[in-house]
């Protein structure tokens, strides 16, 4: 086996954005076009020679082969072991967990998460620190700068691995582990939940749930943990075979991409439970009968019962969300009397929280939810933290949100996506709500006062780093919200995200439509970016 030396030429469009590098997978399959991003995650990286790196992704079409790329190119490289999924799978929550648990140096996960895949989908590349969180930003960074310097890479002539089934094999001289990328998943949930409390709730007969794995990665987990380990009857999984193109749906666990699931929930004899979860596996939308748990909502419930889990019953340090996610779990965490912590969109902006302490649990508007025992969100944890709940609870999900919502108000909330539209224009319309800066503060709009406007920063309070240009919010001063951002995970054009929030104390007024609670918002939040005209649209192209 000899290593060759390959001359290369930089690629001008290597920047990772917010999570990874994600491209449409024509792009990934331009020659070199792969193999120049892994050598500039290895030429940033200190110190490879000998250490362990965990590879695998979401399964998606392309994975496989990119997979054997990187093996070889790993082996050229020095790297002394790779801990690579069965088939080239790990959900990004696995793949965090095993660098943990086995002290990697790393990980390289291969997936575009909820993006659509097949030949003409996305695909993408991300790399994971030791942590087992996302590479922070002087990580990216510094291979973004090494991606627009390189001139050659090396790779090992070998032949492929055989992924089928775990062993351990040798390529060059460094060893590859294949492993079940299912067990070492399933070891940590058991460490966390009572499983036998859920069981007796899944196997009751009187409780039914769906979980919809949406055709992508987390199926043969979620078929090892509710149906052959929490007693759920078999068919609790639907979609449960992941497929290269996962089936060529969208597996972005929302209300407009899961609506079959969201049928089903709201359907006739519908069951008490749903979950769905994504292309891999790190996000989820949790459902009751007839009932949507907003992701906002999910978090601070989550945070308000934690102690009923054994993994939390300690209790919690502290909490952590995105800017745009609502300020729910604000109030859950001032009642409890810990800090909450607000950072920039992405999960990557939890880690130094996680690390030092400071928080336990963190979660975003968009689907995503997690704790410290890794450093990703994690879907499937939290679905068995409200199976967990529901269980030593036993009422209904609906029960207990509007419970919560009694005890502490609700934050109407809802986020209005207008997709692909020019990046141009969407640009102009962000730096002319950047220009109006503070000039709207004290500003009235109707009934609404401005208390606040600001492009929101973030000062890492573990490592002082300061992240800016992270989204515009406009806070008013009954405590509504109104965000604006442009989506830094989309391949086409630009995304505007509006994100919209108002709290209700009086519970006599927890029962109105969200759009129609949310209205008067709404169109102050045309009325001040002028979204129609910088964008050609009159609508959102997807409401969450
Ligand atoms: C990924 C990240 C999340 C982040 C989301 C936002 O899923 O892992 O942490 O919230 O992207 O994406 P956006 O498209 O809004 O930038
Ligand atoms: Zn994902």
């Amino acid at each position: 086996m000899t290593i060759r030396t390959v001359a290369t030429t930089p690629f001008t469009d290597q920047k990772p954005g917010t999570s990874g590098l994600r491209k449409a997978v024509p792009t990934f399959q331009q020659p070199h076009y792969l193999e120049n991003f892994i050598q500039s995650i290895f030429d940033s990286l200190d110190g490879i020679q000998g250490q362990t790196l965990v590879v695998g992704g979401d399964g998606r079409y392309y994975n496989r082969q990119a997979i054997q790329i990187i093996l070889r190119m790993a082996a050229a490289n020095g790297i002394g072991r790779i801990l690579v999924g069965c088939d080239g799978i790990f959900s990004t929550p696995a793949a965090s967990a095993v660098i943990r648990k086995y002290n990697a140096l790393g990980g390289i996960i291969l997936s575009a998460s909820h993006n659509p895949g097949g030949p003409n989908g996305d695909f993408g590349v991300k790399y994971n620190v030791t942590n087992g969180g996302p590479a922070p930003e002087k990580v990216t960074e510094a291979i973004f700068e090494c991606t627009k310097a390189i001139s050659e890479y090396k790779i090992l002539d070998a032949a492929d691995i055989n992924l089928d089934r775990p062993g351990s094999f040798k390529l060059g001289t460094m060893d590859v582990e294949v492993m079940d990328s299912v067990a070492p998943y399933v070891e940590l949930m058991q460490k966390l939940f009572d499983f036998d409390q859920i069981k007796a709730l899944l196997s009751s007969g009187s409780f039914r749930m769906c979980m919809d794995s949406l055709h992508a990665v987390t199926g043969p987990y979620a078929h090892a943990l509710f149906e052959k380990h929490l007693g759920a009857p078999t068919g609790t999984v639907l979609n449960g075979t992941p497929l290269e193109d996962f089936g060529g749906g969208h597996p972005d666990p929302n209300l407009v991409y899961a609506h079959d699931l969201v049928e089903i929930l709201f359907g006739e004899n519908a069951p008490d439970f749903g979950a769905a979860s994504d292309g891999d596996g790190d996000r989820n939308m949790i459902l009751g009968r007839n009932f949507f748990v907003t992701p906002s909502d999910s978090l601070a419930v989550l945070t308000a019962n934690a102690k009923l889990v054994p993994g939390y019953k300690d209790g919690i340090a502290g909490v952590a969300r995105s800017m745009p996610t609502s300020e729910a779990v604000d109030r859950v965490a001032k009642k409890l009397g810990i800090e909450c912590y607000e950072t920039p969109t992405g999960w990557k902006f939890f880690g130094n929280l996680l690390d030092a302490g400071k928080a336990t649990l963190c979660g975003e508007e968009s689907f995503g939810t997690g704790s410290n025992h890794i450093r990703e969100k994690d879907g499937l944890w939290a679905v068995l933290f409200w199976l967990n709940i529901l269980a030593v609870r036993g009422e209904s999900v609906e029960k207990i949100v509007r419970d919560h919502w009694k005890e502490y108000g609700r934050n109407y909330y809802s986020r209005h996506d207008y997709e692909e539209v020019e990046s141009g224009p969407a640009n102009e319309l962000m730096d002319r709500l950047r220009s109006m800066g503070g000039e709207l503060t004290g500003k009235q709009f109707g009934n609404y006062t401005v208390a606040y406007s600001d492009d929101f920063s973030y000062t890492d309070p573990v490592d002082g780093s300061v992240s800016s240009k992270q989204g515009i919010r406009i806070g008013f001063t009954d405590g509504s919200r109104i965000v604006f951002r442009l989506s830094g995970t989309g391949t086409k054009g630009a995304t505007l995200r509006v994100y919209i929030e108002s709290y209700e104390p009086d519970a006599s007024k927890h029962n109105i439509d969200t759009q129609e609670a949310l209205k008067p918002l709404i169109q102050l939040a045309e009325e001040i970016a002028k979204i129609q005209q910088f964008t050609g649209r009159t609508e959102p192209t997807v409401i969450t």
